[in-house]
């Protein structure tokens, strides 16, 4: 074995149970690489953007209320960021927070909605250890398209490590005074009133960790959508398990899978990787979808996913660029206009 090599996992990537530090670490340089979009990708997302408005009846245009969120402001340096330790990000209270979010919807037009959308990203799996141990590179070319290499297992559908689990429940504990974050300590105030997750088990093991101490989940039904999932194709950790598979998994636990979700993973192909603008059109596809569903009263709502799928949520939704660590999250205070054609 490499105790070396494990040793040093396990600094980046989770912090010592039983020290003082139990907060997800800052962002590495992998989720600083994969925070950012080229510019041909960026370009190749606007085209489609461009002729999906032109096709569509009426769509949601986003774009983001500045002045909210420490994480939109071009200044905040996202590799020293962590969400835990400067309460979500947040500028000012909450209760400032949330009474502009009530003003801006009340005094909106009709075709216009705010919300707050929290942008978690899973804990570790153990393709995230992979891919530390073999590099980006290796990683790329070779290690992410088979299933494991003997001492781990990251395919398909990879599942988060046993400290992840640990660490989810740990931090779930903090989330939970941050609720309470507010003049009359109502933990509802900024609770999320619904809960959408990736179908990979370890968005939905992150979404059950996070929340199932804190809100009731067989009352919220978290909804595990097939568009919020990870780039698709030939990285086996991001093929995903069948729907009996999810169905025994979770939804004892509450979940509830979307109709259209398919038995098998059609959408997984061994030789193709979806490229970023094709992710972002889901992204955008997913968002569409929720501003469309979620009623005027569901202003606060948690989305359990990816690196790459936060990566593009925030390009759609006209955000800067921002690292997630592992275990992370971003908010972000969304303005929505409906548009006809
Ligand atoms: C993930 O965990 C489940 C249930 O514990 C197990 O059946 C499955 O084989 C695991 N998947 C991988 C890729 O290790």
């Amino acid at each position: 074995m490499f105790p070396q090599i494990v040793y040093n996992l396990q600094q980046l990537l989770s912090t010592s149970l039983f020290g003082l530090n139990i907060m997800a670490p800052s962002p590495n340089s992998l989720d600083i690489l994969d925070s950012q979009i080229k510019l041909e990708f960026k370009d190749a997302y606007l085209t489609k953007l461009n002729q999906f408005r032109e096709e569509s009846q009426t769509y949601w245009e986003f774009s983001i209320v500045p002045g909210m969120f420490k994480q939109s402001d071009p200044e905040t340096d996202e590799s020293l960021f962590n969400y835990l330790d400067e309460h979500f990000g947040k500028i000012g209270t909450w209760d400032d927070i949330v009474s502009q979010l009530n003003i801006l919807n009340a005094e909106a037009e009709p075709n216009v909605q705010y919300k707050i959308l929290y942008l978690f990203r899973h804990y570790a799996g153990y393709h995230n250890l992979a891919h530390l141990k073999y590099g980006n590179d290796a990683w790329n070319e070779y290690w992410s398209k088979i299933n494991g290499d003997g001492e781990m297992t990251w395919g398909p559908d990879a599942n988060l490590t046993t400290e992840s689990v640990e660490l989810a429940k740990l931090n779930s504990r903090l989330i939970s005074k941050e609720l309470r974050n507010n003049a009359n300590g109502d933990s509802s105030l900024i609770a999320p009133q619904k809960l959408y997750v990736s179908p990979l088990s370890r968005a939905v093991d992150t979404l059950f960790y996070t929340w199932n101490e804190i809100l009731d989940l067989k009352l919220i039904q978290p909804r595990i959508q097939e568009n919020w999932r990870e780039t698709m194709g030939v990285h086996t950790c991001d093929k995903r398990s069948s729907r009996s598979i999810i169905d025994e998994r979770f939804t004892h636990k509450g979940f509830q899978i979307e109709l259209s979700l398919t038995e098998e993973d059609e959408l997984y192909q061994d030789d193709y990787r979806e490229t970023v603008d094709e992710q972002a059109m889901r992204m955008n596809s997913a968002l569409q979808q929720l501003f469309t569903e979620c009623g005027r009263n569901e202003l606060i709502i948690a989305i359990t996913s990816h690196s790459g799928s936060i990566r593009t949520q925030l390009m759609v939704l006209g955000h800067r660029s921002f690292a997630v660590q592992t275990g992370g999250m971003i908010p972000v205070f969304v303005k929505a206009v409906r548009n006809e054609n």
